[in-house]
């Protein structure tokens, strides 16, 4: 019962202090929690077109557009921010701050069959050697950059 009253009210301190704008989350943290809800499903396994539009559509890219491409990772999230720790490789975009992991994947690729909200994914699953890009201090991963093909 102590605990519990000691836990809320650093809870409230903590709001407190976010909403004076005294504690902001970094870029680093704002952009890994959209990394997590757009490419993160620790829970499943995933693997079929049932499983790519139910996610999609309930991690909120299927609107305004279908997202053309996306990936979900299953592996837990110590594992994926752990790839953080590989070494750095050079991304697409050109900068040096990407690294590769090999994680159990779905990638859902839009068939274009179905209008949005109710896209239509095609899902490919499996173990991929992945890229990701990460930023901030502690290191995190903010950006899905691609496969790398075997
Ligand atoms: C990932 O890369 C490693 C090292 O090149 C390789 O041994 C492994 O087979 C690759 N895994 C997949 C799923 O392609």
């Amino acid at each position: 019962m102590a605990l519990q009253k000691t836990l809320s009210l650093l809870l409230l301190s903590l709001l407190t202090l976010l909403g004076l704008g005294l504690v902001q989350p970094s870029y680093g943290q704002a952009t890994n929690k959209k990394f997590k809800w757009q490419h993160v499903d620790s829970t499943e396994t995933g693997g079929n077109n049932f499983y790519c539009d139910t996610m999609m559509q309930s991690r909120g890219m299927t609107r305004p557009t279908c997202k053309q491409l996306n990936t979900f990772i299953h592996e837990n999230i110590e594992t994926i921010n752990n790839i953080c720790n590989a070494p750095n490789i050079r991304c697409k975009n050109g900068r040096m701050n990407c690294h590769v992991g090999e994680v159990r994947v779905t990638g859902c690729k839009d068939t274009g069959s179905s209008p949005p909200p109710k896209c239509s994914y095609q899902a490919t699953a499996g173990k991929k050697n992945v890229t990701i890009a990460c930023d901030g201090n502690p290191l995190l991963p903010v950006h899905f950059d691609g496969y790398i093909l075997p």
